[in-house]
């Protein structure tokens, strides 16, 4: 762990790592362990500086992936970055296309969210009666400092309850529905997120087409890993540049709870 004074000087910003993508830093980062009252979150939380600009790494699935996409701990995962002074959140991911338009290497900055995800946990609020604003899941500003060029604006992503993959007909169910991509881990983060009033938004690595787009034996872990570890080294570069393009001015969009009475403190 690191001393206190280096954590209360505090990283503003944080960077969750999707599938393949277990860290961030080339050098000079720190990890600190971070107990919450959801327990303890995927991995040791590494602090370093992106563009001058202090930031936390958080490897979703865990060091060693550890964690499928229905076990990672979302509540302590966001709950210790905000406890780290964190108030925006980027949470690069692997997702599959619904769109024969966006190939593999695609990236997409998604602007809507379907949750077809099943018994996860997804608010703090268990003791009082809250409910957040959500029509728009992912904050504008973040948004718009992760579409870059060569980023694709826009499309929802629907998530998965996995850890299988989607049926083919599930699939073009989806693609029929207009919506853009498919992932596991995007609920309930978002809505984790929004509940701490962090600034949150998605930025997608296609990594295959998804089972109603093509005739063969459907998606395989192995082949979505191997395209992520293709495109790993730019798609990190694309992060680090938006992480510098993060606004450091307050987003209005994503307080929620002005005048409300929450039934737990935030930290
Ligand atoms: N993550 C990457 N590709 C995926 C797919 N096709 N379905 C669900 N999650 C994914």
């Amino acid at each position: 762990p690191a001393p206190a004074s280096r954590i209360s000087s505090g990283p503003d910003i944080a960077v969750i790592g999707g599938s393949g993508f277990y860290s961030f830093f080339d050098s000079d980062a720190h990890g600190v362990i971070v107990d919450t009252p959801y327990g303890r979150p995927s991995a040791p939380i590494t602090i370093g500086a992106v563009a001058g600009r202090q930031t936390a790494f958080l490897p979703r699935h865990g060091e060693r992936h550890q964690y499928s996409p229905h076990t990672v701990p979302y509540r302590a995962n966001m709950w210790a970055l905000r406890t780290l002074g964190v108030r925006k959140v980027l949470a690069p991911c692997a997702a599959g296309s619904l769109s024969p338009d966006l190939g593999p290497g695609a990236v997409v900055v998604p602007d809507q969210l379907v949750d077809r995800t099943s018994g996860r946990t997804q608010t703090y609020f268990d003791g009082g009666a809250v409910h957040v604003r959500f029509a728009d899941p992912y904050c504008p500003g973040l948004r718009a400092a992760a579409m870059l060029p060569g980023t694709v604006d826009g499309g929802a992503v629907v998530v998965v309850e996995g850890p299988r993959f989607s049926t083919r007909a599930e699939s073009r169910w989806f693609a029929a529905q207009g919506w853009t991509l498919v992932n596991m881990t995007g609920h309930p983060e978002a809505v984790l997120a929004r509940e701490l009033e962090l600034c949150y938004a998605t930025i997608a690595l296609v990594t295959d087409l998804d089972a109603g787009l093509t005739a063969g034996e459907g998606v395989r872990a192995v082949d979505v890993f191997a395209e992520f570890e293709r495109n790993l080294g730019p798609f990190k570069d694309l992060v680090r540049a938006a992480v510098a393009e993060v606004p450091t001015t307050d987003c209005a969009h994503c307080r929620v709870h002005d005048g409300v009475t929450l039934p737990i403190e935030l930290p």
